[in-house]
């Protein structure tokens, strides 16, 4: 086996954020780009050798090349064996999965999740741990300190695999398998919902549409809704995964699935509807006349799981993210049951779920999962409310009518400020965590502030400390807004503000979200001098 040591240059700037490292495409079809981030994996971890790794992608701009390189990076680092999907895809879910079911060390998924794919789009690279999660802080950090110190990358010289091809390769002293994306993840689900139910349901007239707006959960979709229970052929549309995802956004929420919203609020609408994501792993659901919040989503999950086989002894608890509304507070409290609020991104809910502390988590940026696998997963939770629905033979009107007369309702909108300037988007952060002690008593059109914090949490598993995780102020009345910067973005800074107001009376049950909440937004407004500090009158994007 001929390898290759490459001399090379410390590239600054590869720091994972919320979720991997993204960047533009182009940006990683720099010479060495790619291969200086992935070596830095293989030196934080302490090497490859002798050692099982997944890898896969959603299918995006660039998955393909970069699968390749990866394989070739993993058999001159004395990698053992590298399973990866055919074709190099694999959804998030599905690789988190696939690392559990295989015992593998670790995993790689190509992916910049929701953002748009393509030569001028984004593409990005995320390393999974053994447990099947999201790579923790400590292990972001130290890859990044790799990447400052990096001098040279070791790589096999040979020619493409046939990734089409199922079955073994030899490669260099590795073994590459490559699986069907679709087939585990099928067994999986079947074992933790009961598609005989699911499918009586479908064979009984209940319409349903999944929009997989050209994203990797196309195949997966068709093979577990159509095929294996019995949606009519169809009911899956945009079903094939495109290297730009059809020019779109593969983000299931209201602004990019508009399409799907006018579907289920027109005449002939379907019972059920959902979409979700480039990689799979987030979700957005609907039903006749109703878009369900993926903070409700979580709360309805929770309070009806032990209806499905895979959680039919019930609940160990619940974690949502730190702006997640608190709908699932209120059903763990209901219920008996702890909850956790985490900062955003799915590698905190890691330790939660390992230690056997919750079994539900969810966060408002349309992400819900279990312990079944260690990342959110969106096809489980269409799954899941299927089996819900199937049980509980309601619309999802009225289920989520039932549930908001019983918990309460959580009015929830998220207001994003894209691509602002970065310095006025820091400053805006900075100037509030300044003026946060003299916040409580202050009224802000009109609302007045009970609390403000910046918000940190502790691990309650290993300890570990994250701070400045975003401004949470809660008003008088039960109003909230929080205010964070992404760190998923690729231009500027993105503002993220949400807004939620738990509202309990039987006749407010049904106002319009954005009237229930334009106060909290004025206040919040006021307060952090949103409209002066980055000159926008309004969000680009309302969720
Ligand atoms: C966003 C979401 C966050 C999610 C992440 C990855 O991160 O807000 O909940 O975990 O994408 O899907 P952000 O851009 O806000 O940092
Ligand atoms: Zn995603």
């Amino acid at each position: 086996m001929q390898i290759s040591r490459h001399p090379t240059r410390p590239i600054e700037g590869q720091v994972p954020g919320t979720s991997g490292l993204r960047k533009k495409t182009r940006v990683f079809m720099q010479s060495h780009y790619l291969e200086n981030f992935i070596q830095s994996i293989w030196n934080a971890i302490g090497g490859l050798e002798g050692k099982m790794l997944v890898l896969g992608g959603d299918g995006r701009y660039f998955n393909d090349r970069a699968a390749q390189v990866i394989l070739r990076m993993a058999a001159a680092s004395g990698a053992r064996r590298v399973i990866v999907g055919r074709d190099g895809l694999l959804s998030t879910p599905a690789a988190s999965h696939l690392i559990r079911l295989h015992g593998a060390d670790g995993g790689i998924i190509l992916s910049a999740s929701h953002n748009p794919g393509g030569p001028e789009a984004d593409f990005g690279v995320k390393f999974n741990t053994a447990n099947g999660g999201p790579a923790p802080e400590s292990l972001t950090r130290a890859i990044h300190d790799e990447s400052l110190r990096l001098s040279e990358y070791a790589i096999f010289e040979a020619a493409d695999l046939p990734l089409g091809q199922i079955g073994e390769h030899s490669f260099g002293g590795m073994t590459v398998e490559v699986v069907d994306p679709v087939a585990d993840y099928r067994a999986l689900m079947a074992r933790l919902f009961d598609f005989e139910a699911i499918a009586g349901l479908i064979a009984g007239g209940f319409r349903l549409r999944f929009d997989a707006m050209h994203a990797v959960t196309g195949p997966y979709a068709r093979d577990i809704l159509e095929t294996a229970l019995g949606a009519p052929a169809g009911s899956v549309v945009n079903a094939v995964p495109l290297p730009d995802f059809g020019g779109g956004h593969p983000d299931p929420n209201p602004v990019w699935a508009r399409d799907l919203v006018a579907h289920v609020m027109g005449p002939g609408a379907p019972d059920f509807a959902a979409a979700s994501d480039g990689d799979g792993d987030r979700n957005m659901i609907l039903g006749r006349g109703i878009y369900v919040t993926p903070s409700d989503s979580l709360a309805v999950l929770a309070a009806n799981a032990h209806l499905t086989p895979g959680h039919a002894q019930g609940l160990r608890g619940i974690a949502r993210s730190m702006p997640t509304s608190r709908a699932a507070d209120r059903v763990a409290a209901a219920r008996g049951l702890p909850c956790f609020a985490t900062p955003t991104g799915w590698k905190f809910f890691g330790n939660l779920l390992d230690a056997g502390h919750v079994t539900l988590c969810g966060e408002e940026s349309a992400g819900t999962g279990s312990d079944h696998v260690r990342e959110k997963d969106g096809l489980w939770a269409v799954l899941m409310w299927l089996n819900i629905l199937a049980v509980r033979r309601m619309s999802v009107a009225d289920l989520m009518a039932a549930h908001w007369a019983e918990f309460g309702r959580n009015y929830y909108t998220r207001h994003d400020y894209e691509g602002i300037d970065s310095a006025a988007a820091a400053g805006l952060m900075e100037d509030l965590r300044v003026r946060l002690p003299s916040l409580p008593g202050q009224d802000f059109a009109g609302l007045r502030v009970a609390a403000a914090e910046d918000f940190a949490y502790t691990d309650p598993v290993d300890g570990s400390v994250a701070t400045g995780q975003g401004i949470q102020i809660g008003f008088d009345g039960g109003a909230r807004a929080v205010l964070r910067l992404s760190g998923t973005g690729t231009e500027g800074a993105t503002l993220r503000l949400y807004l939620e107001q738990l509202r309990e009376a039987p006749e407010d049950l049904h106002a319009d979200p954005a009237e229930v909440l334009a106060p909290v937004a004025r206040a919040a407004d006021v307060l952090a001098g949103i409209k002066a500090r980055t000159g926008r009158t309004a969000p680009d994007v309302v969720t």
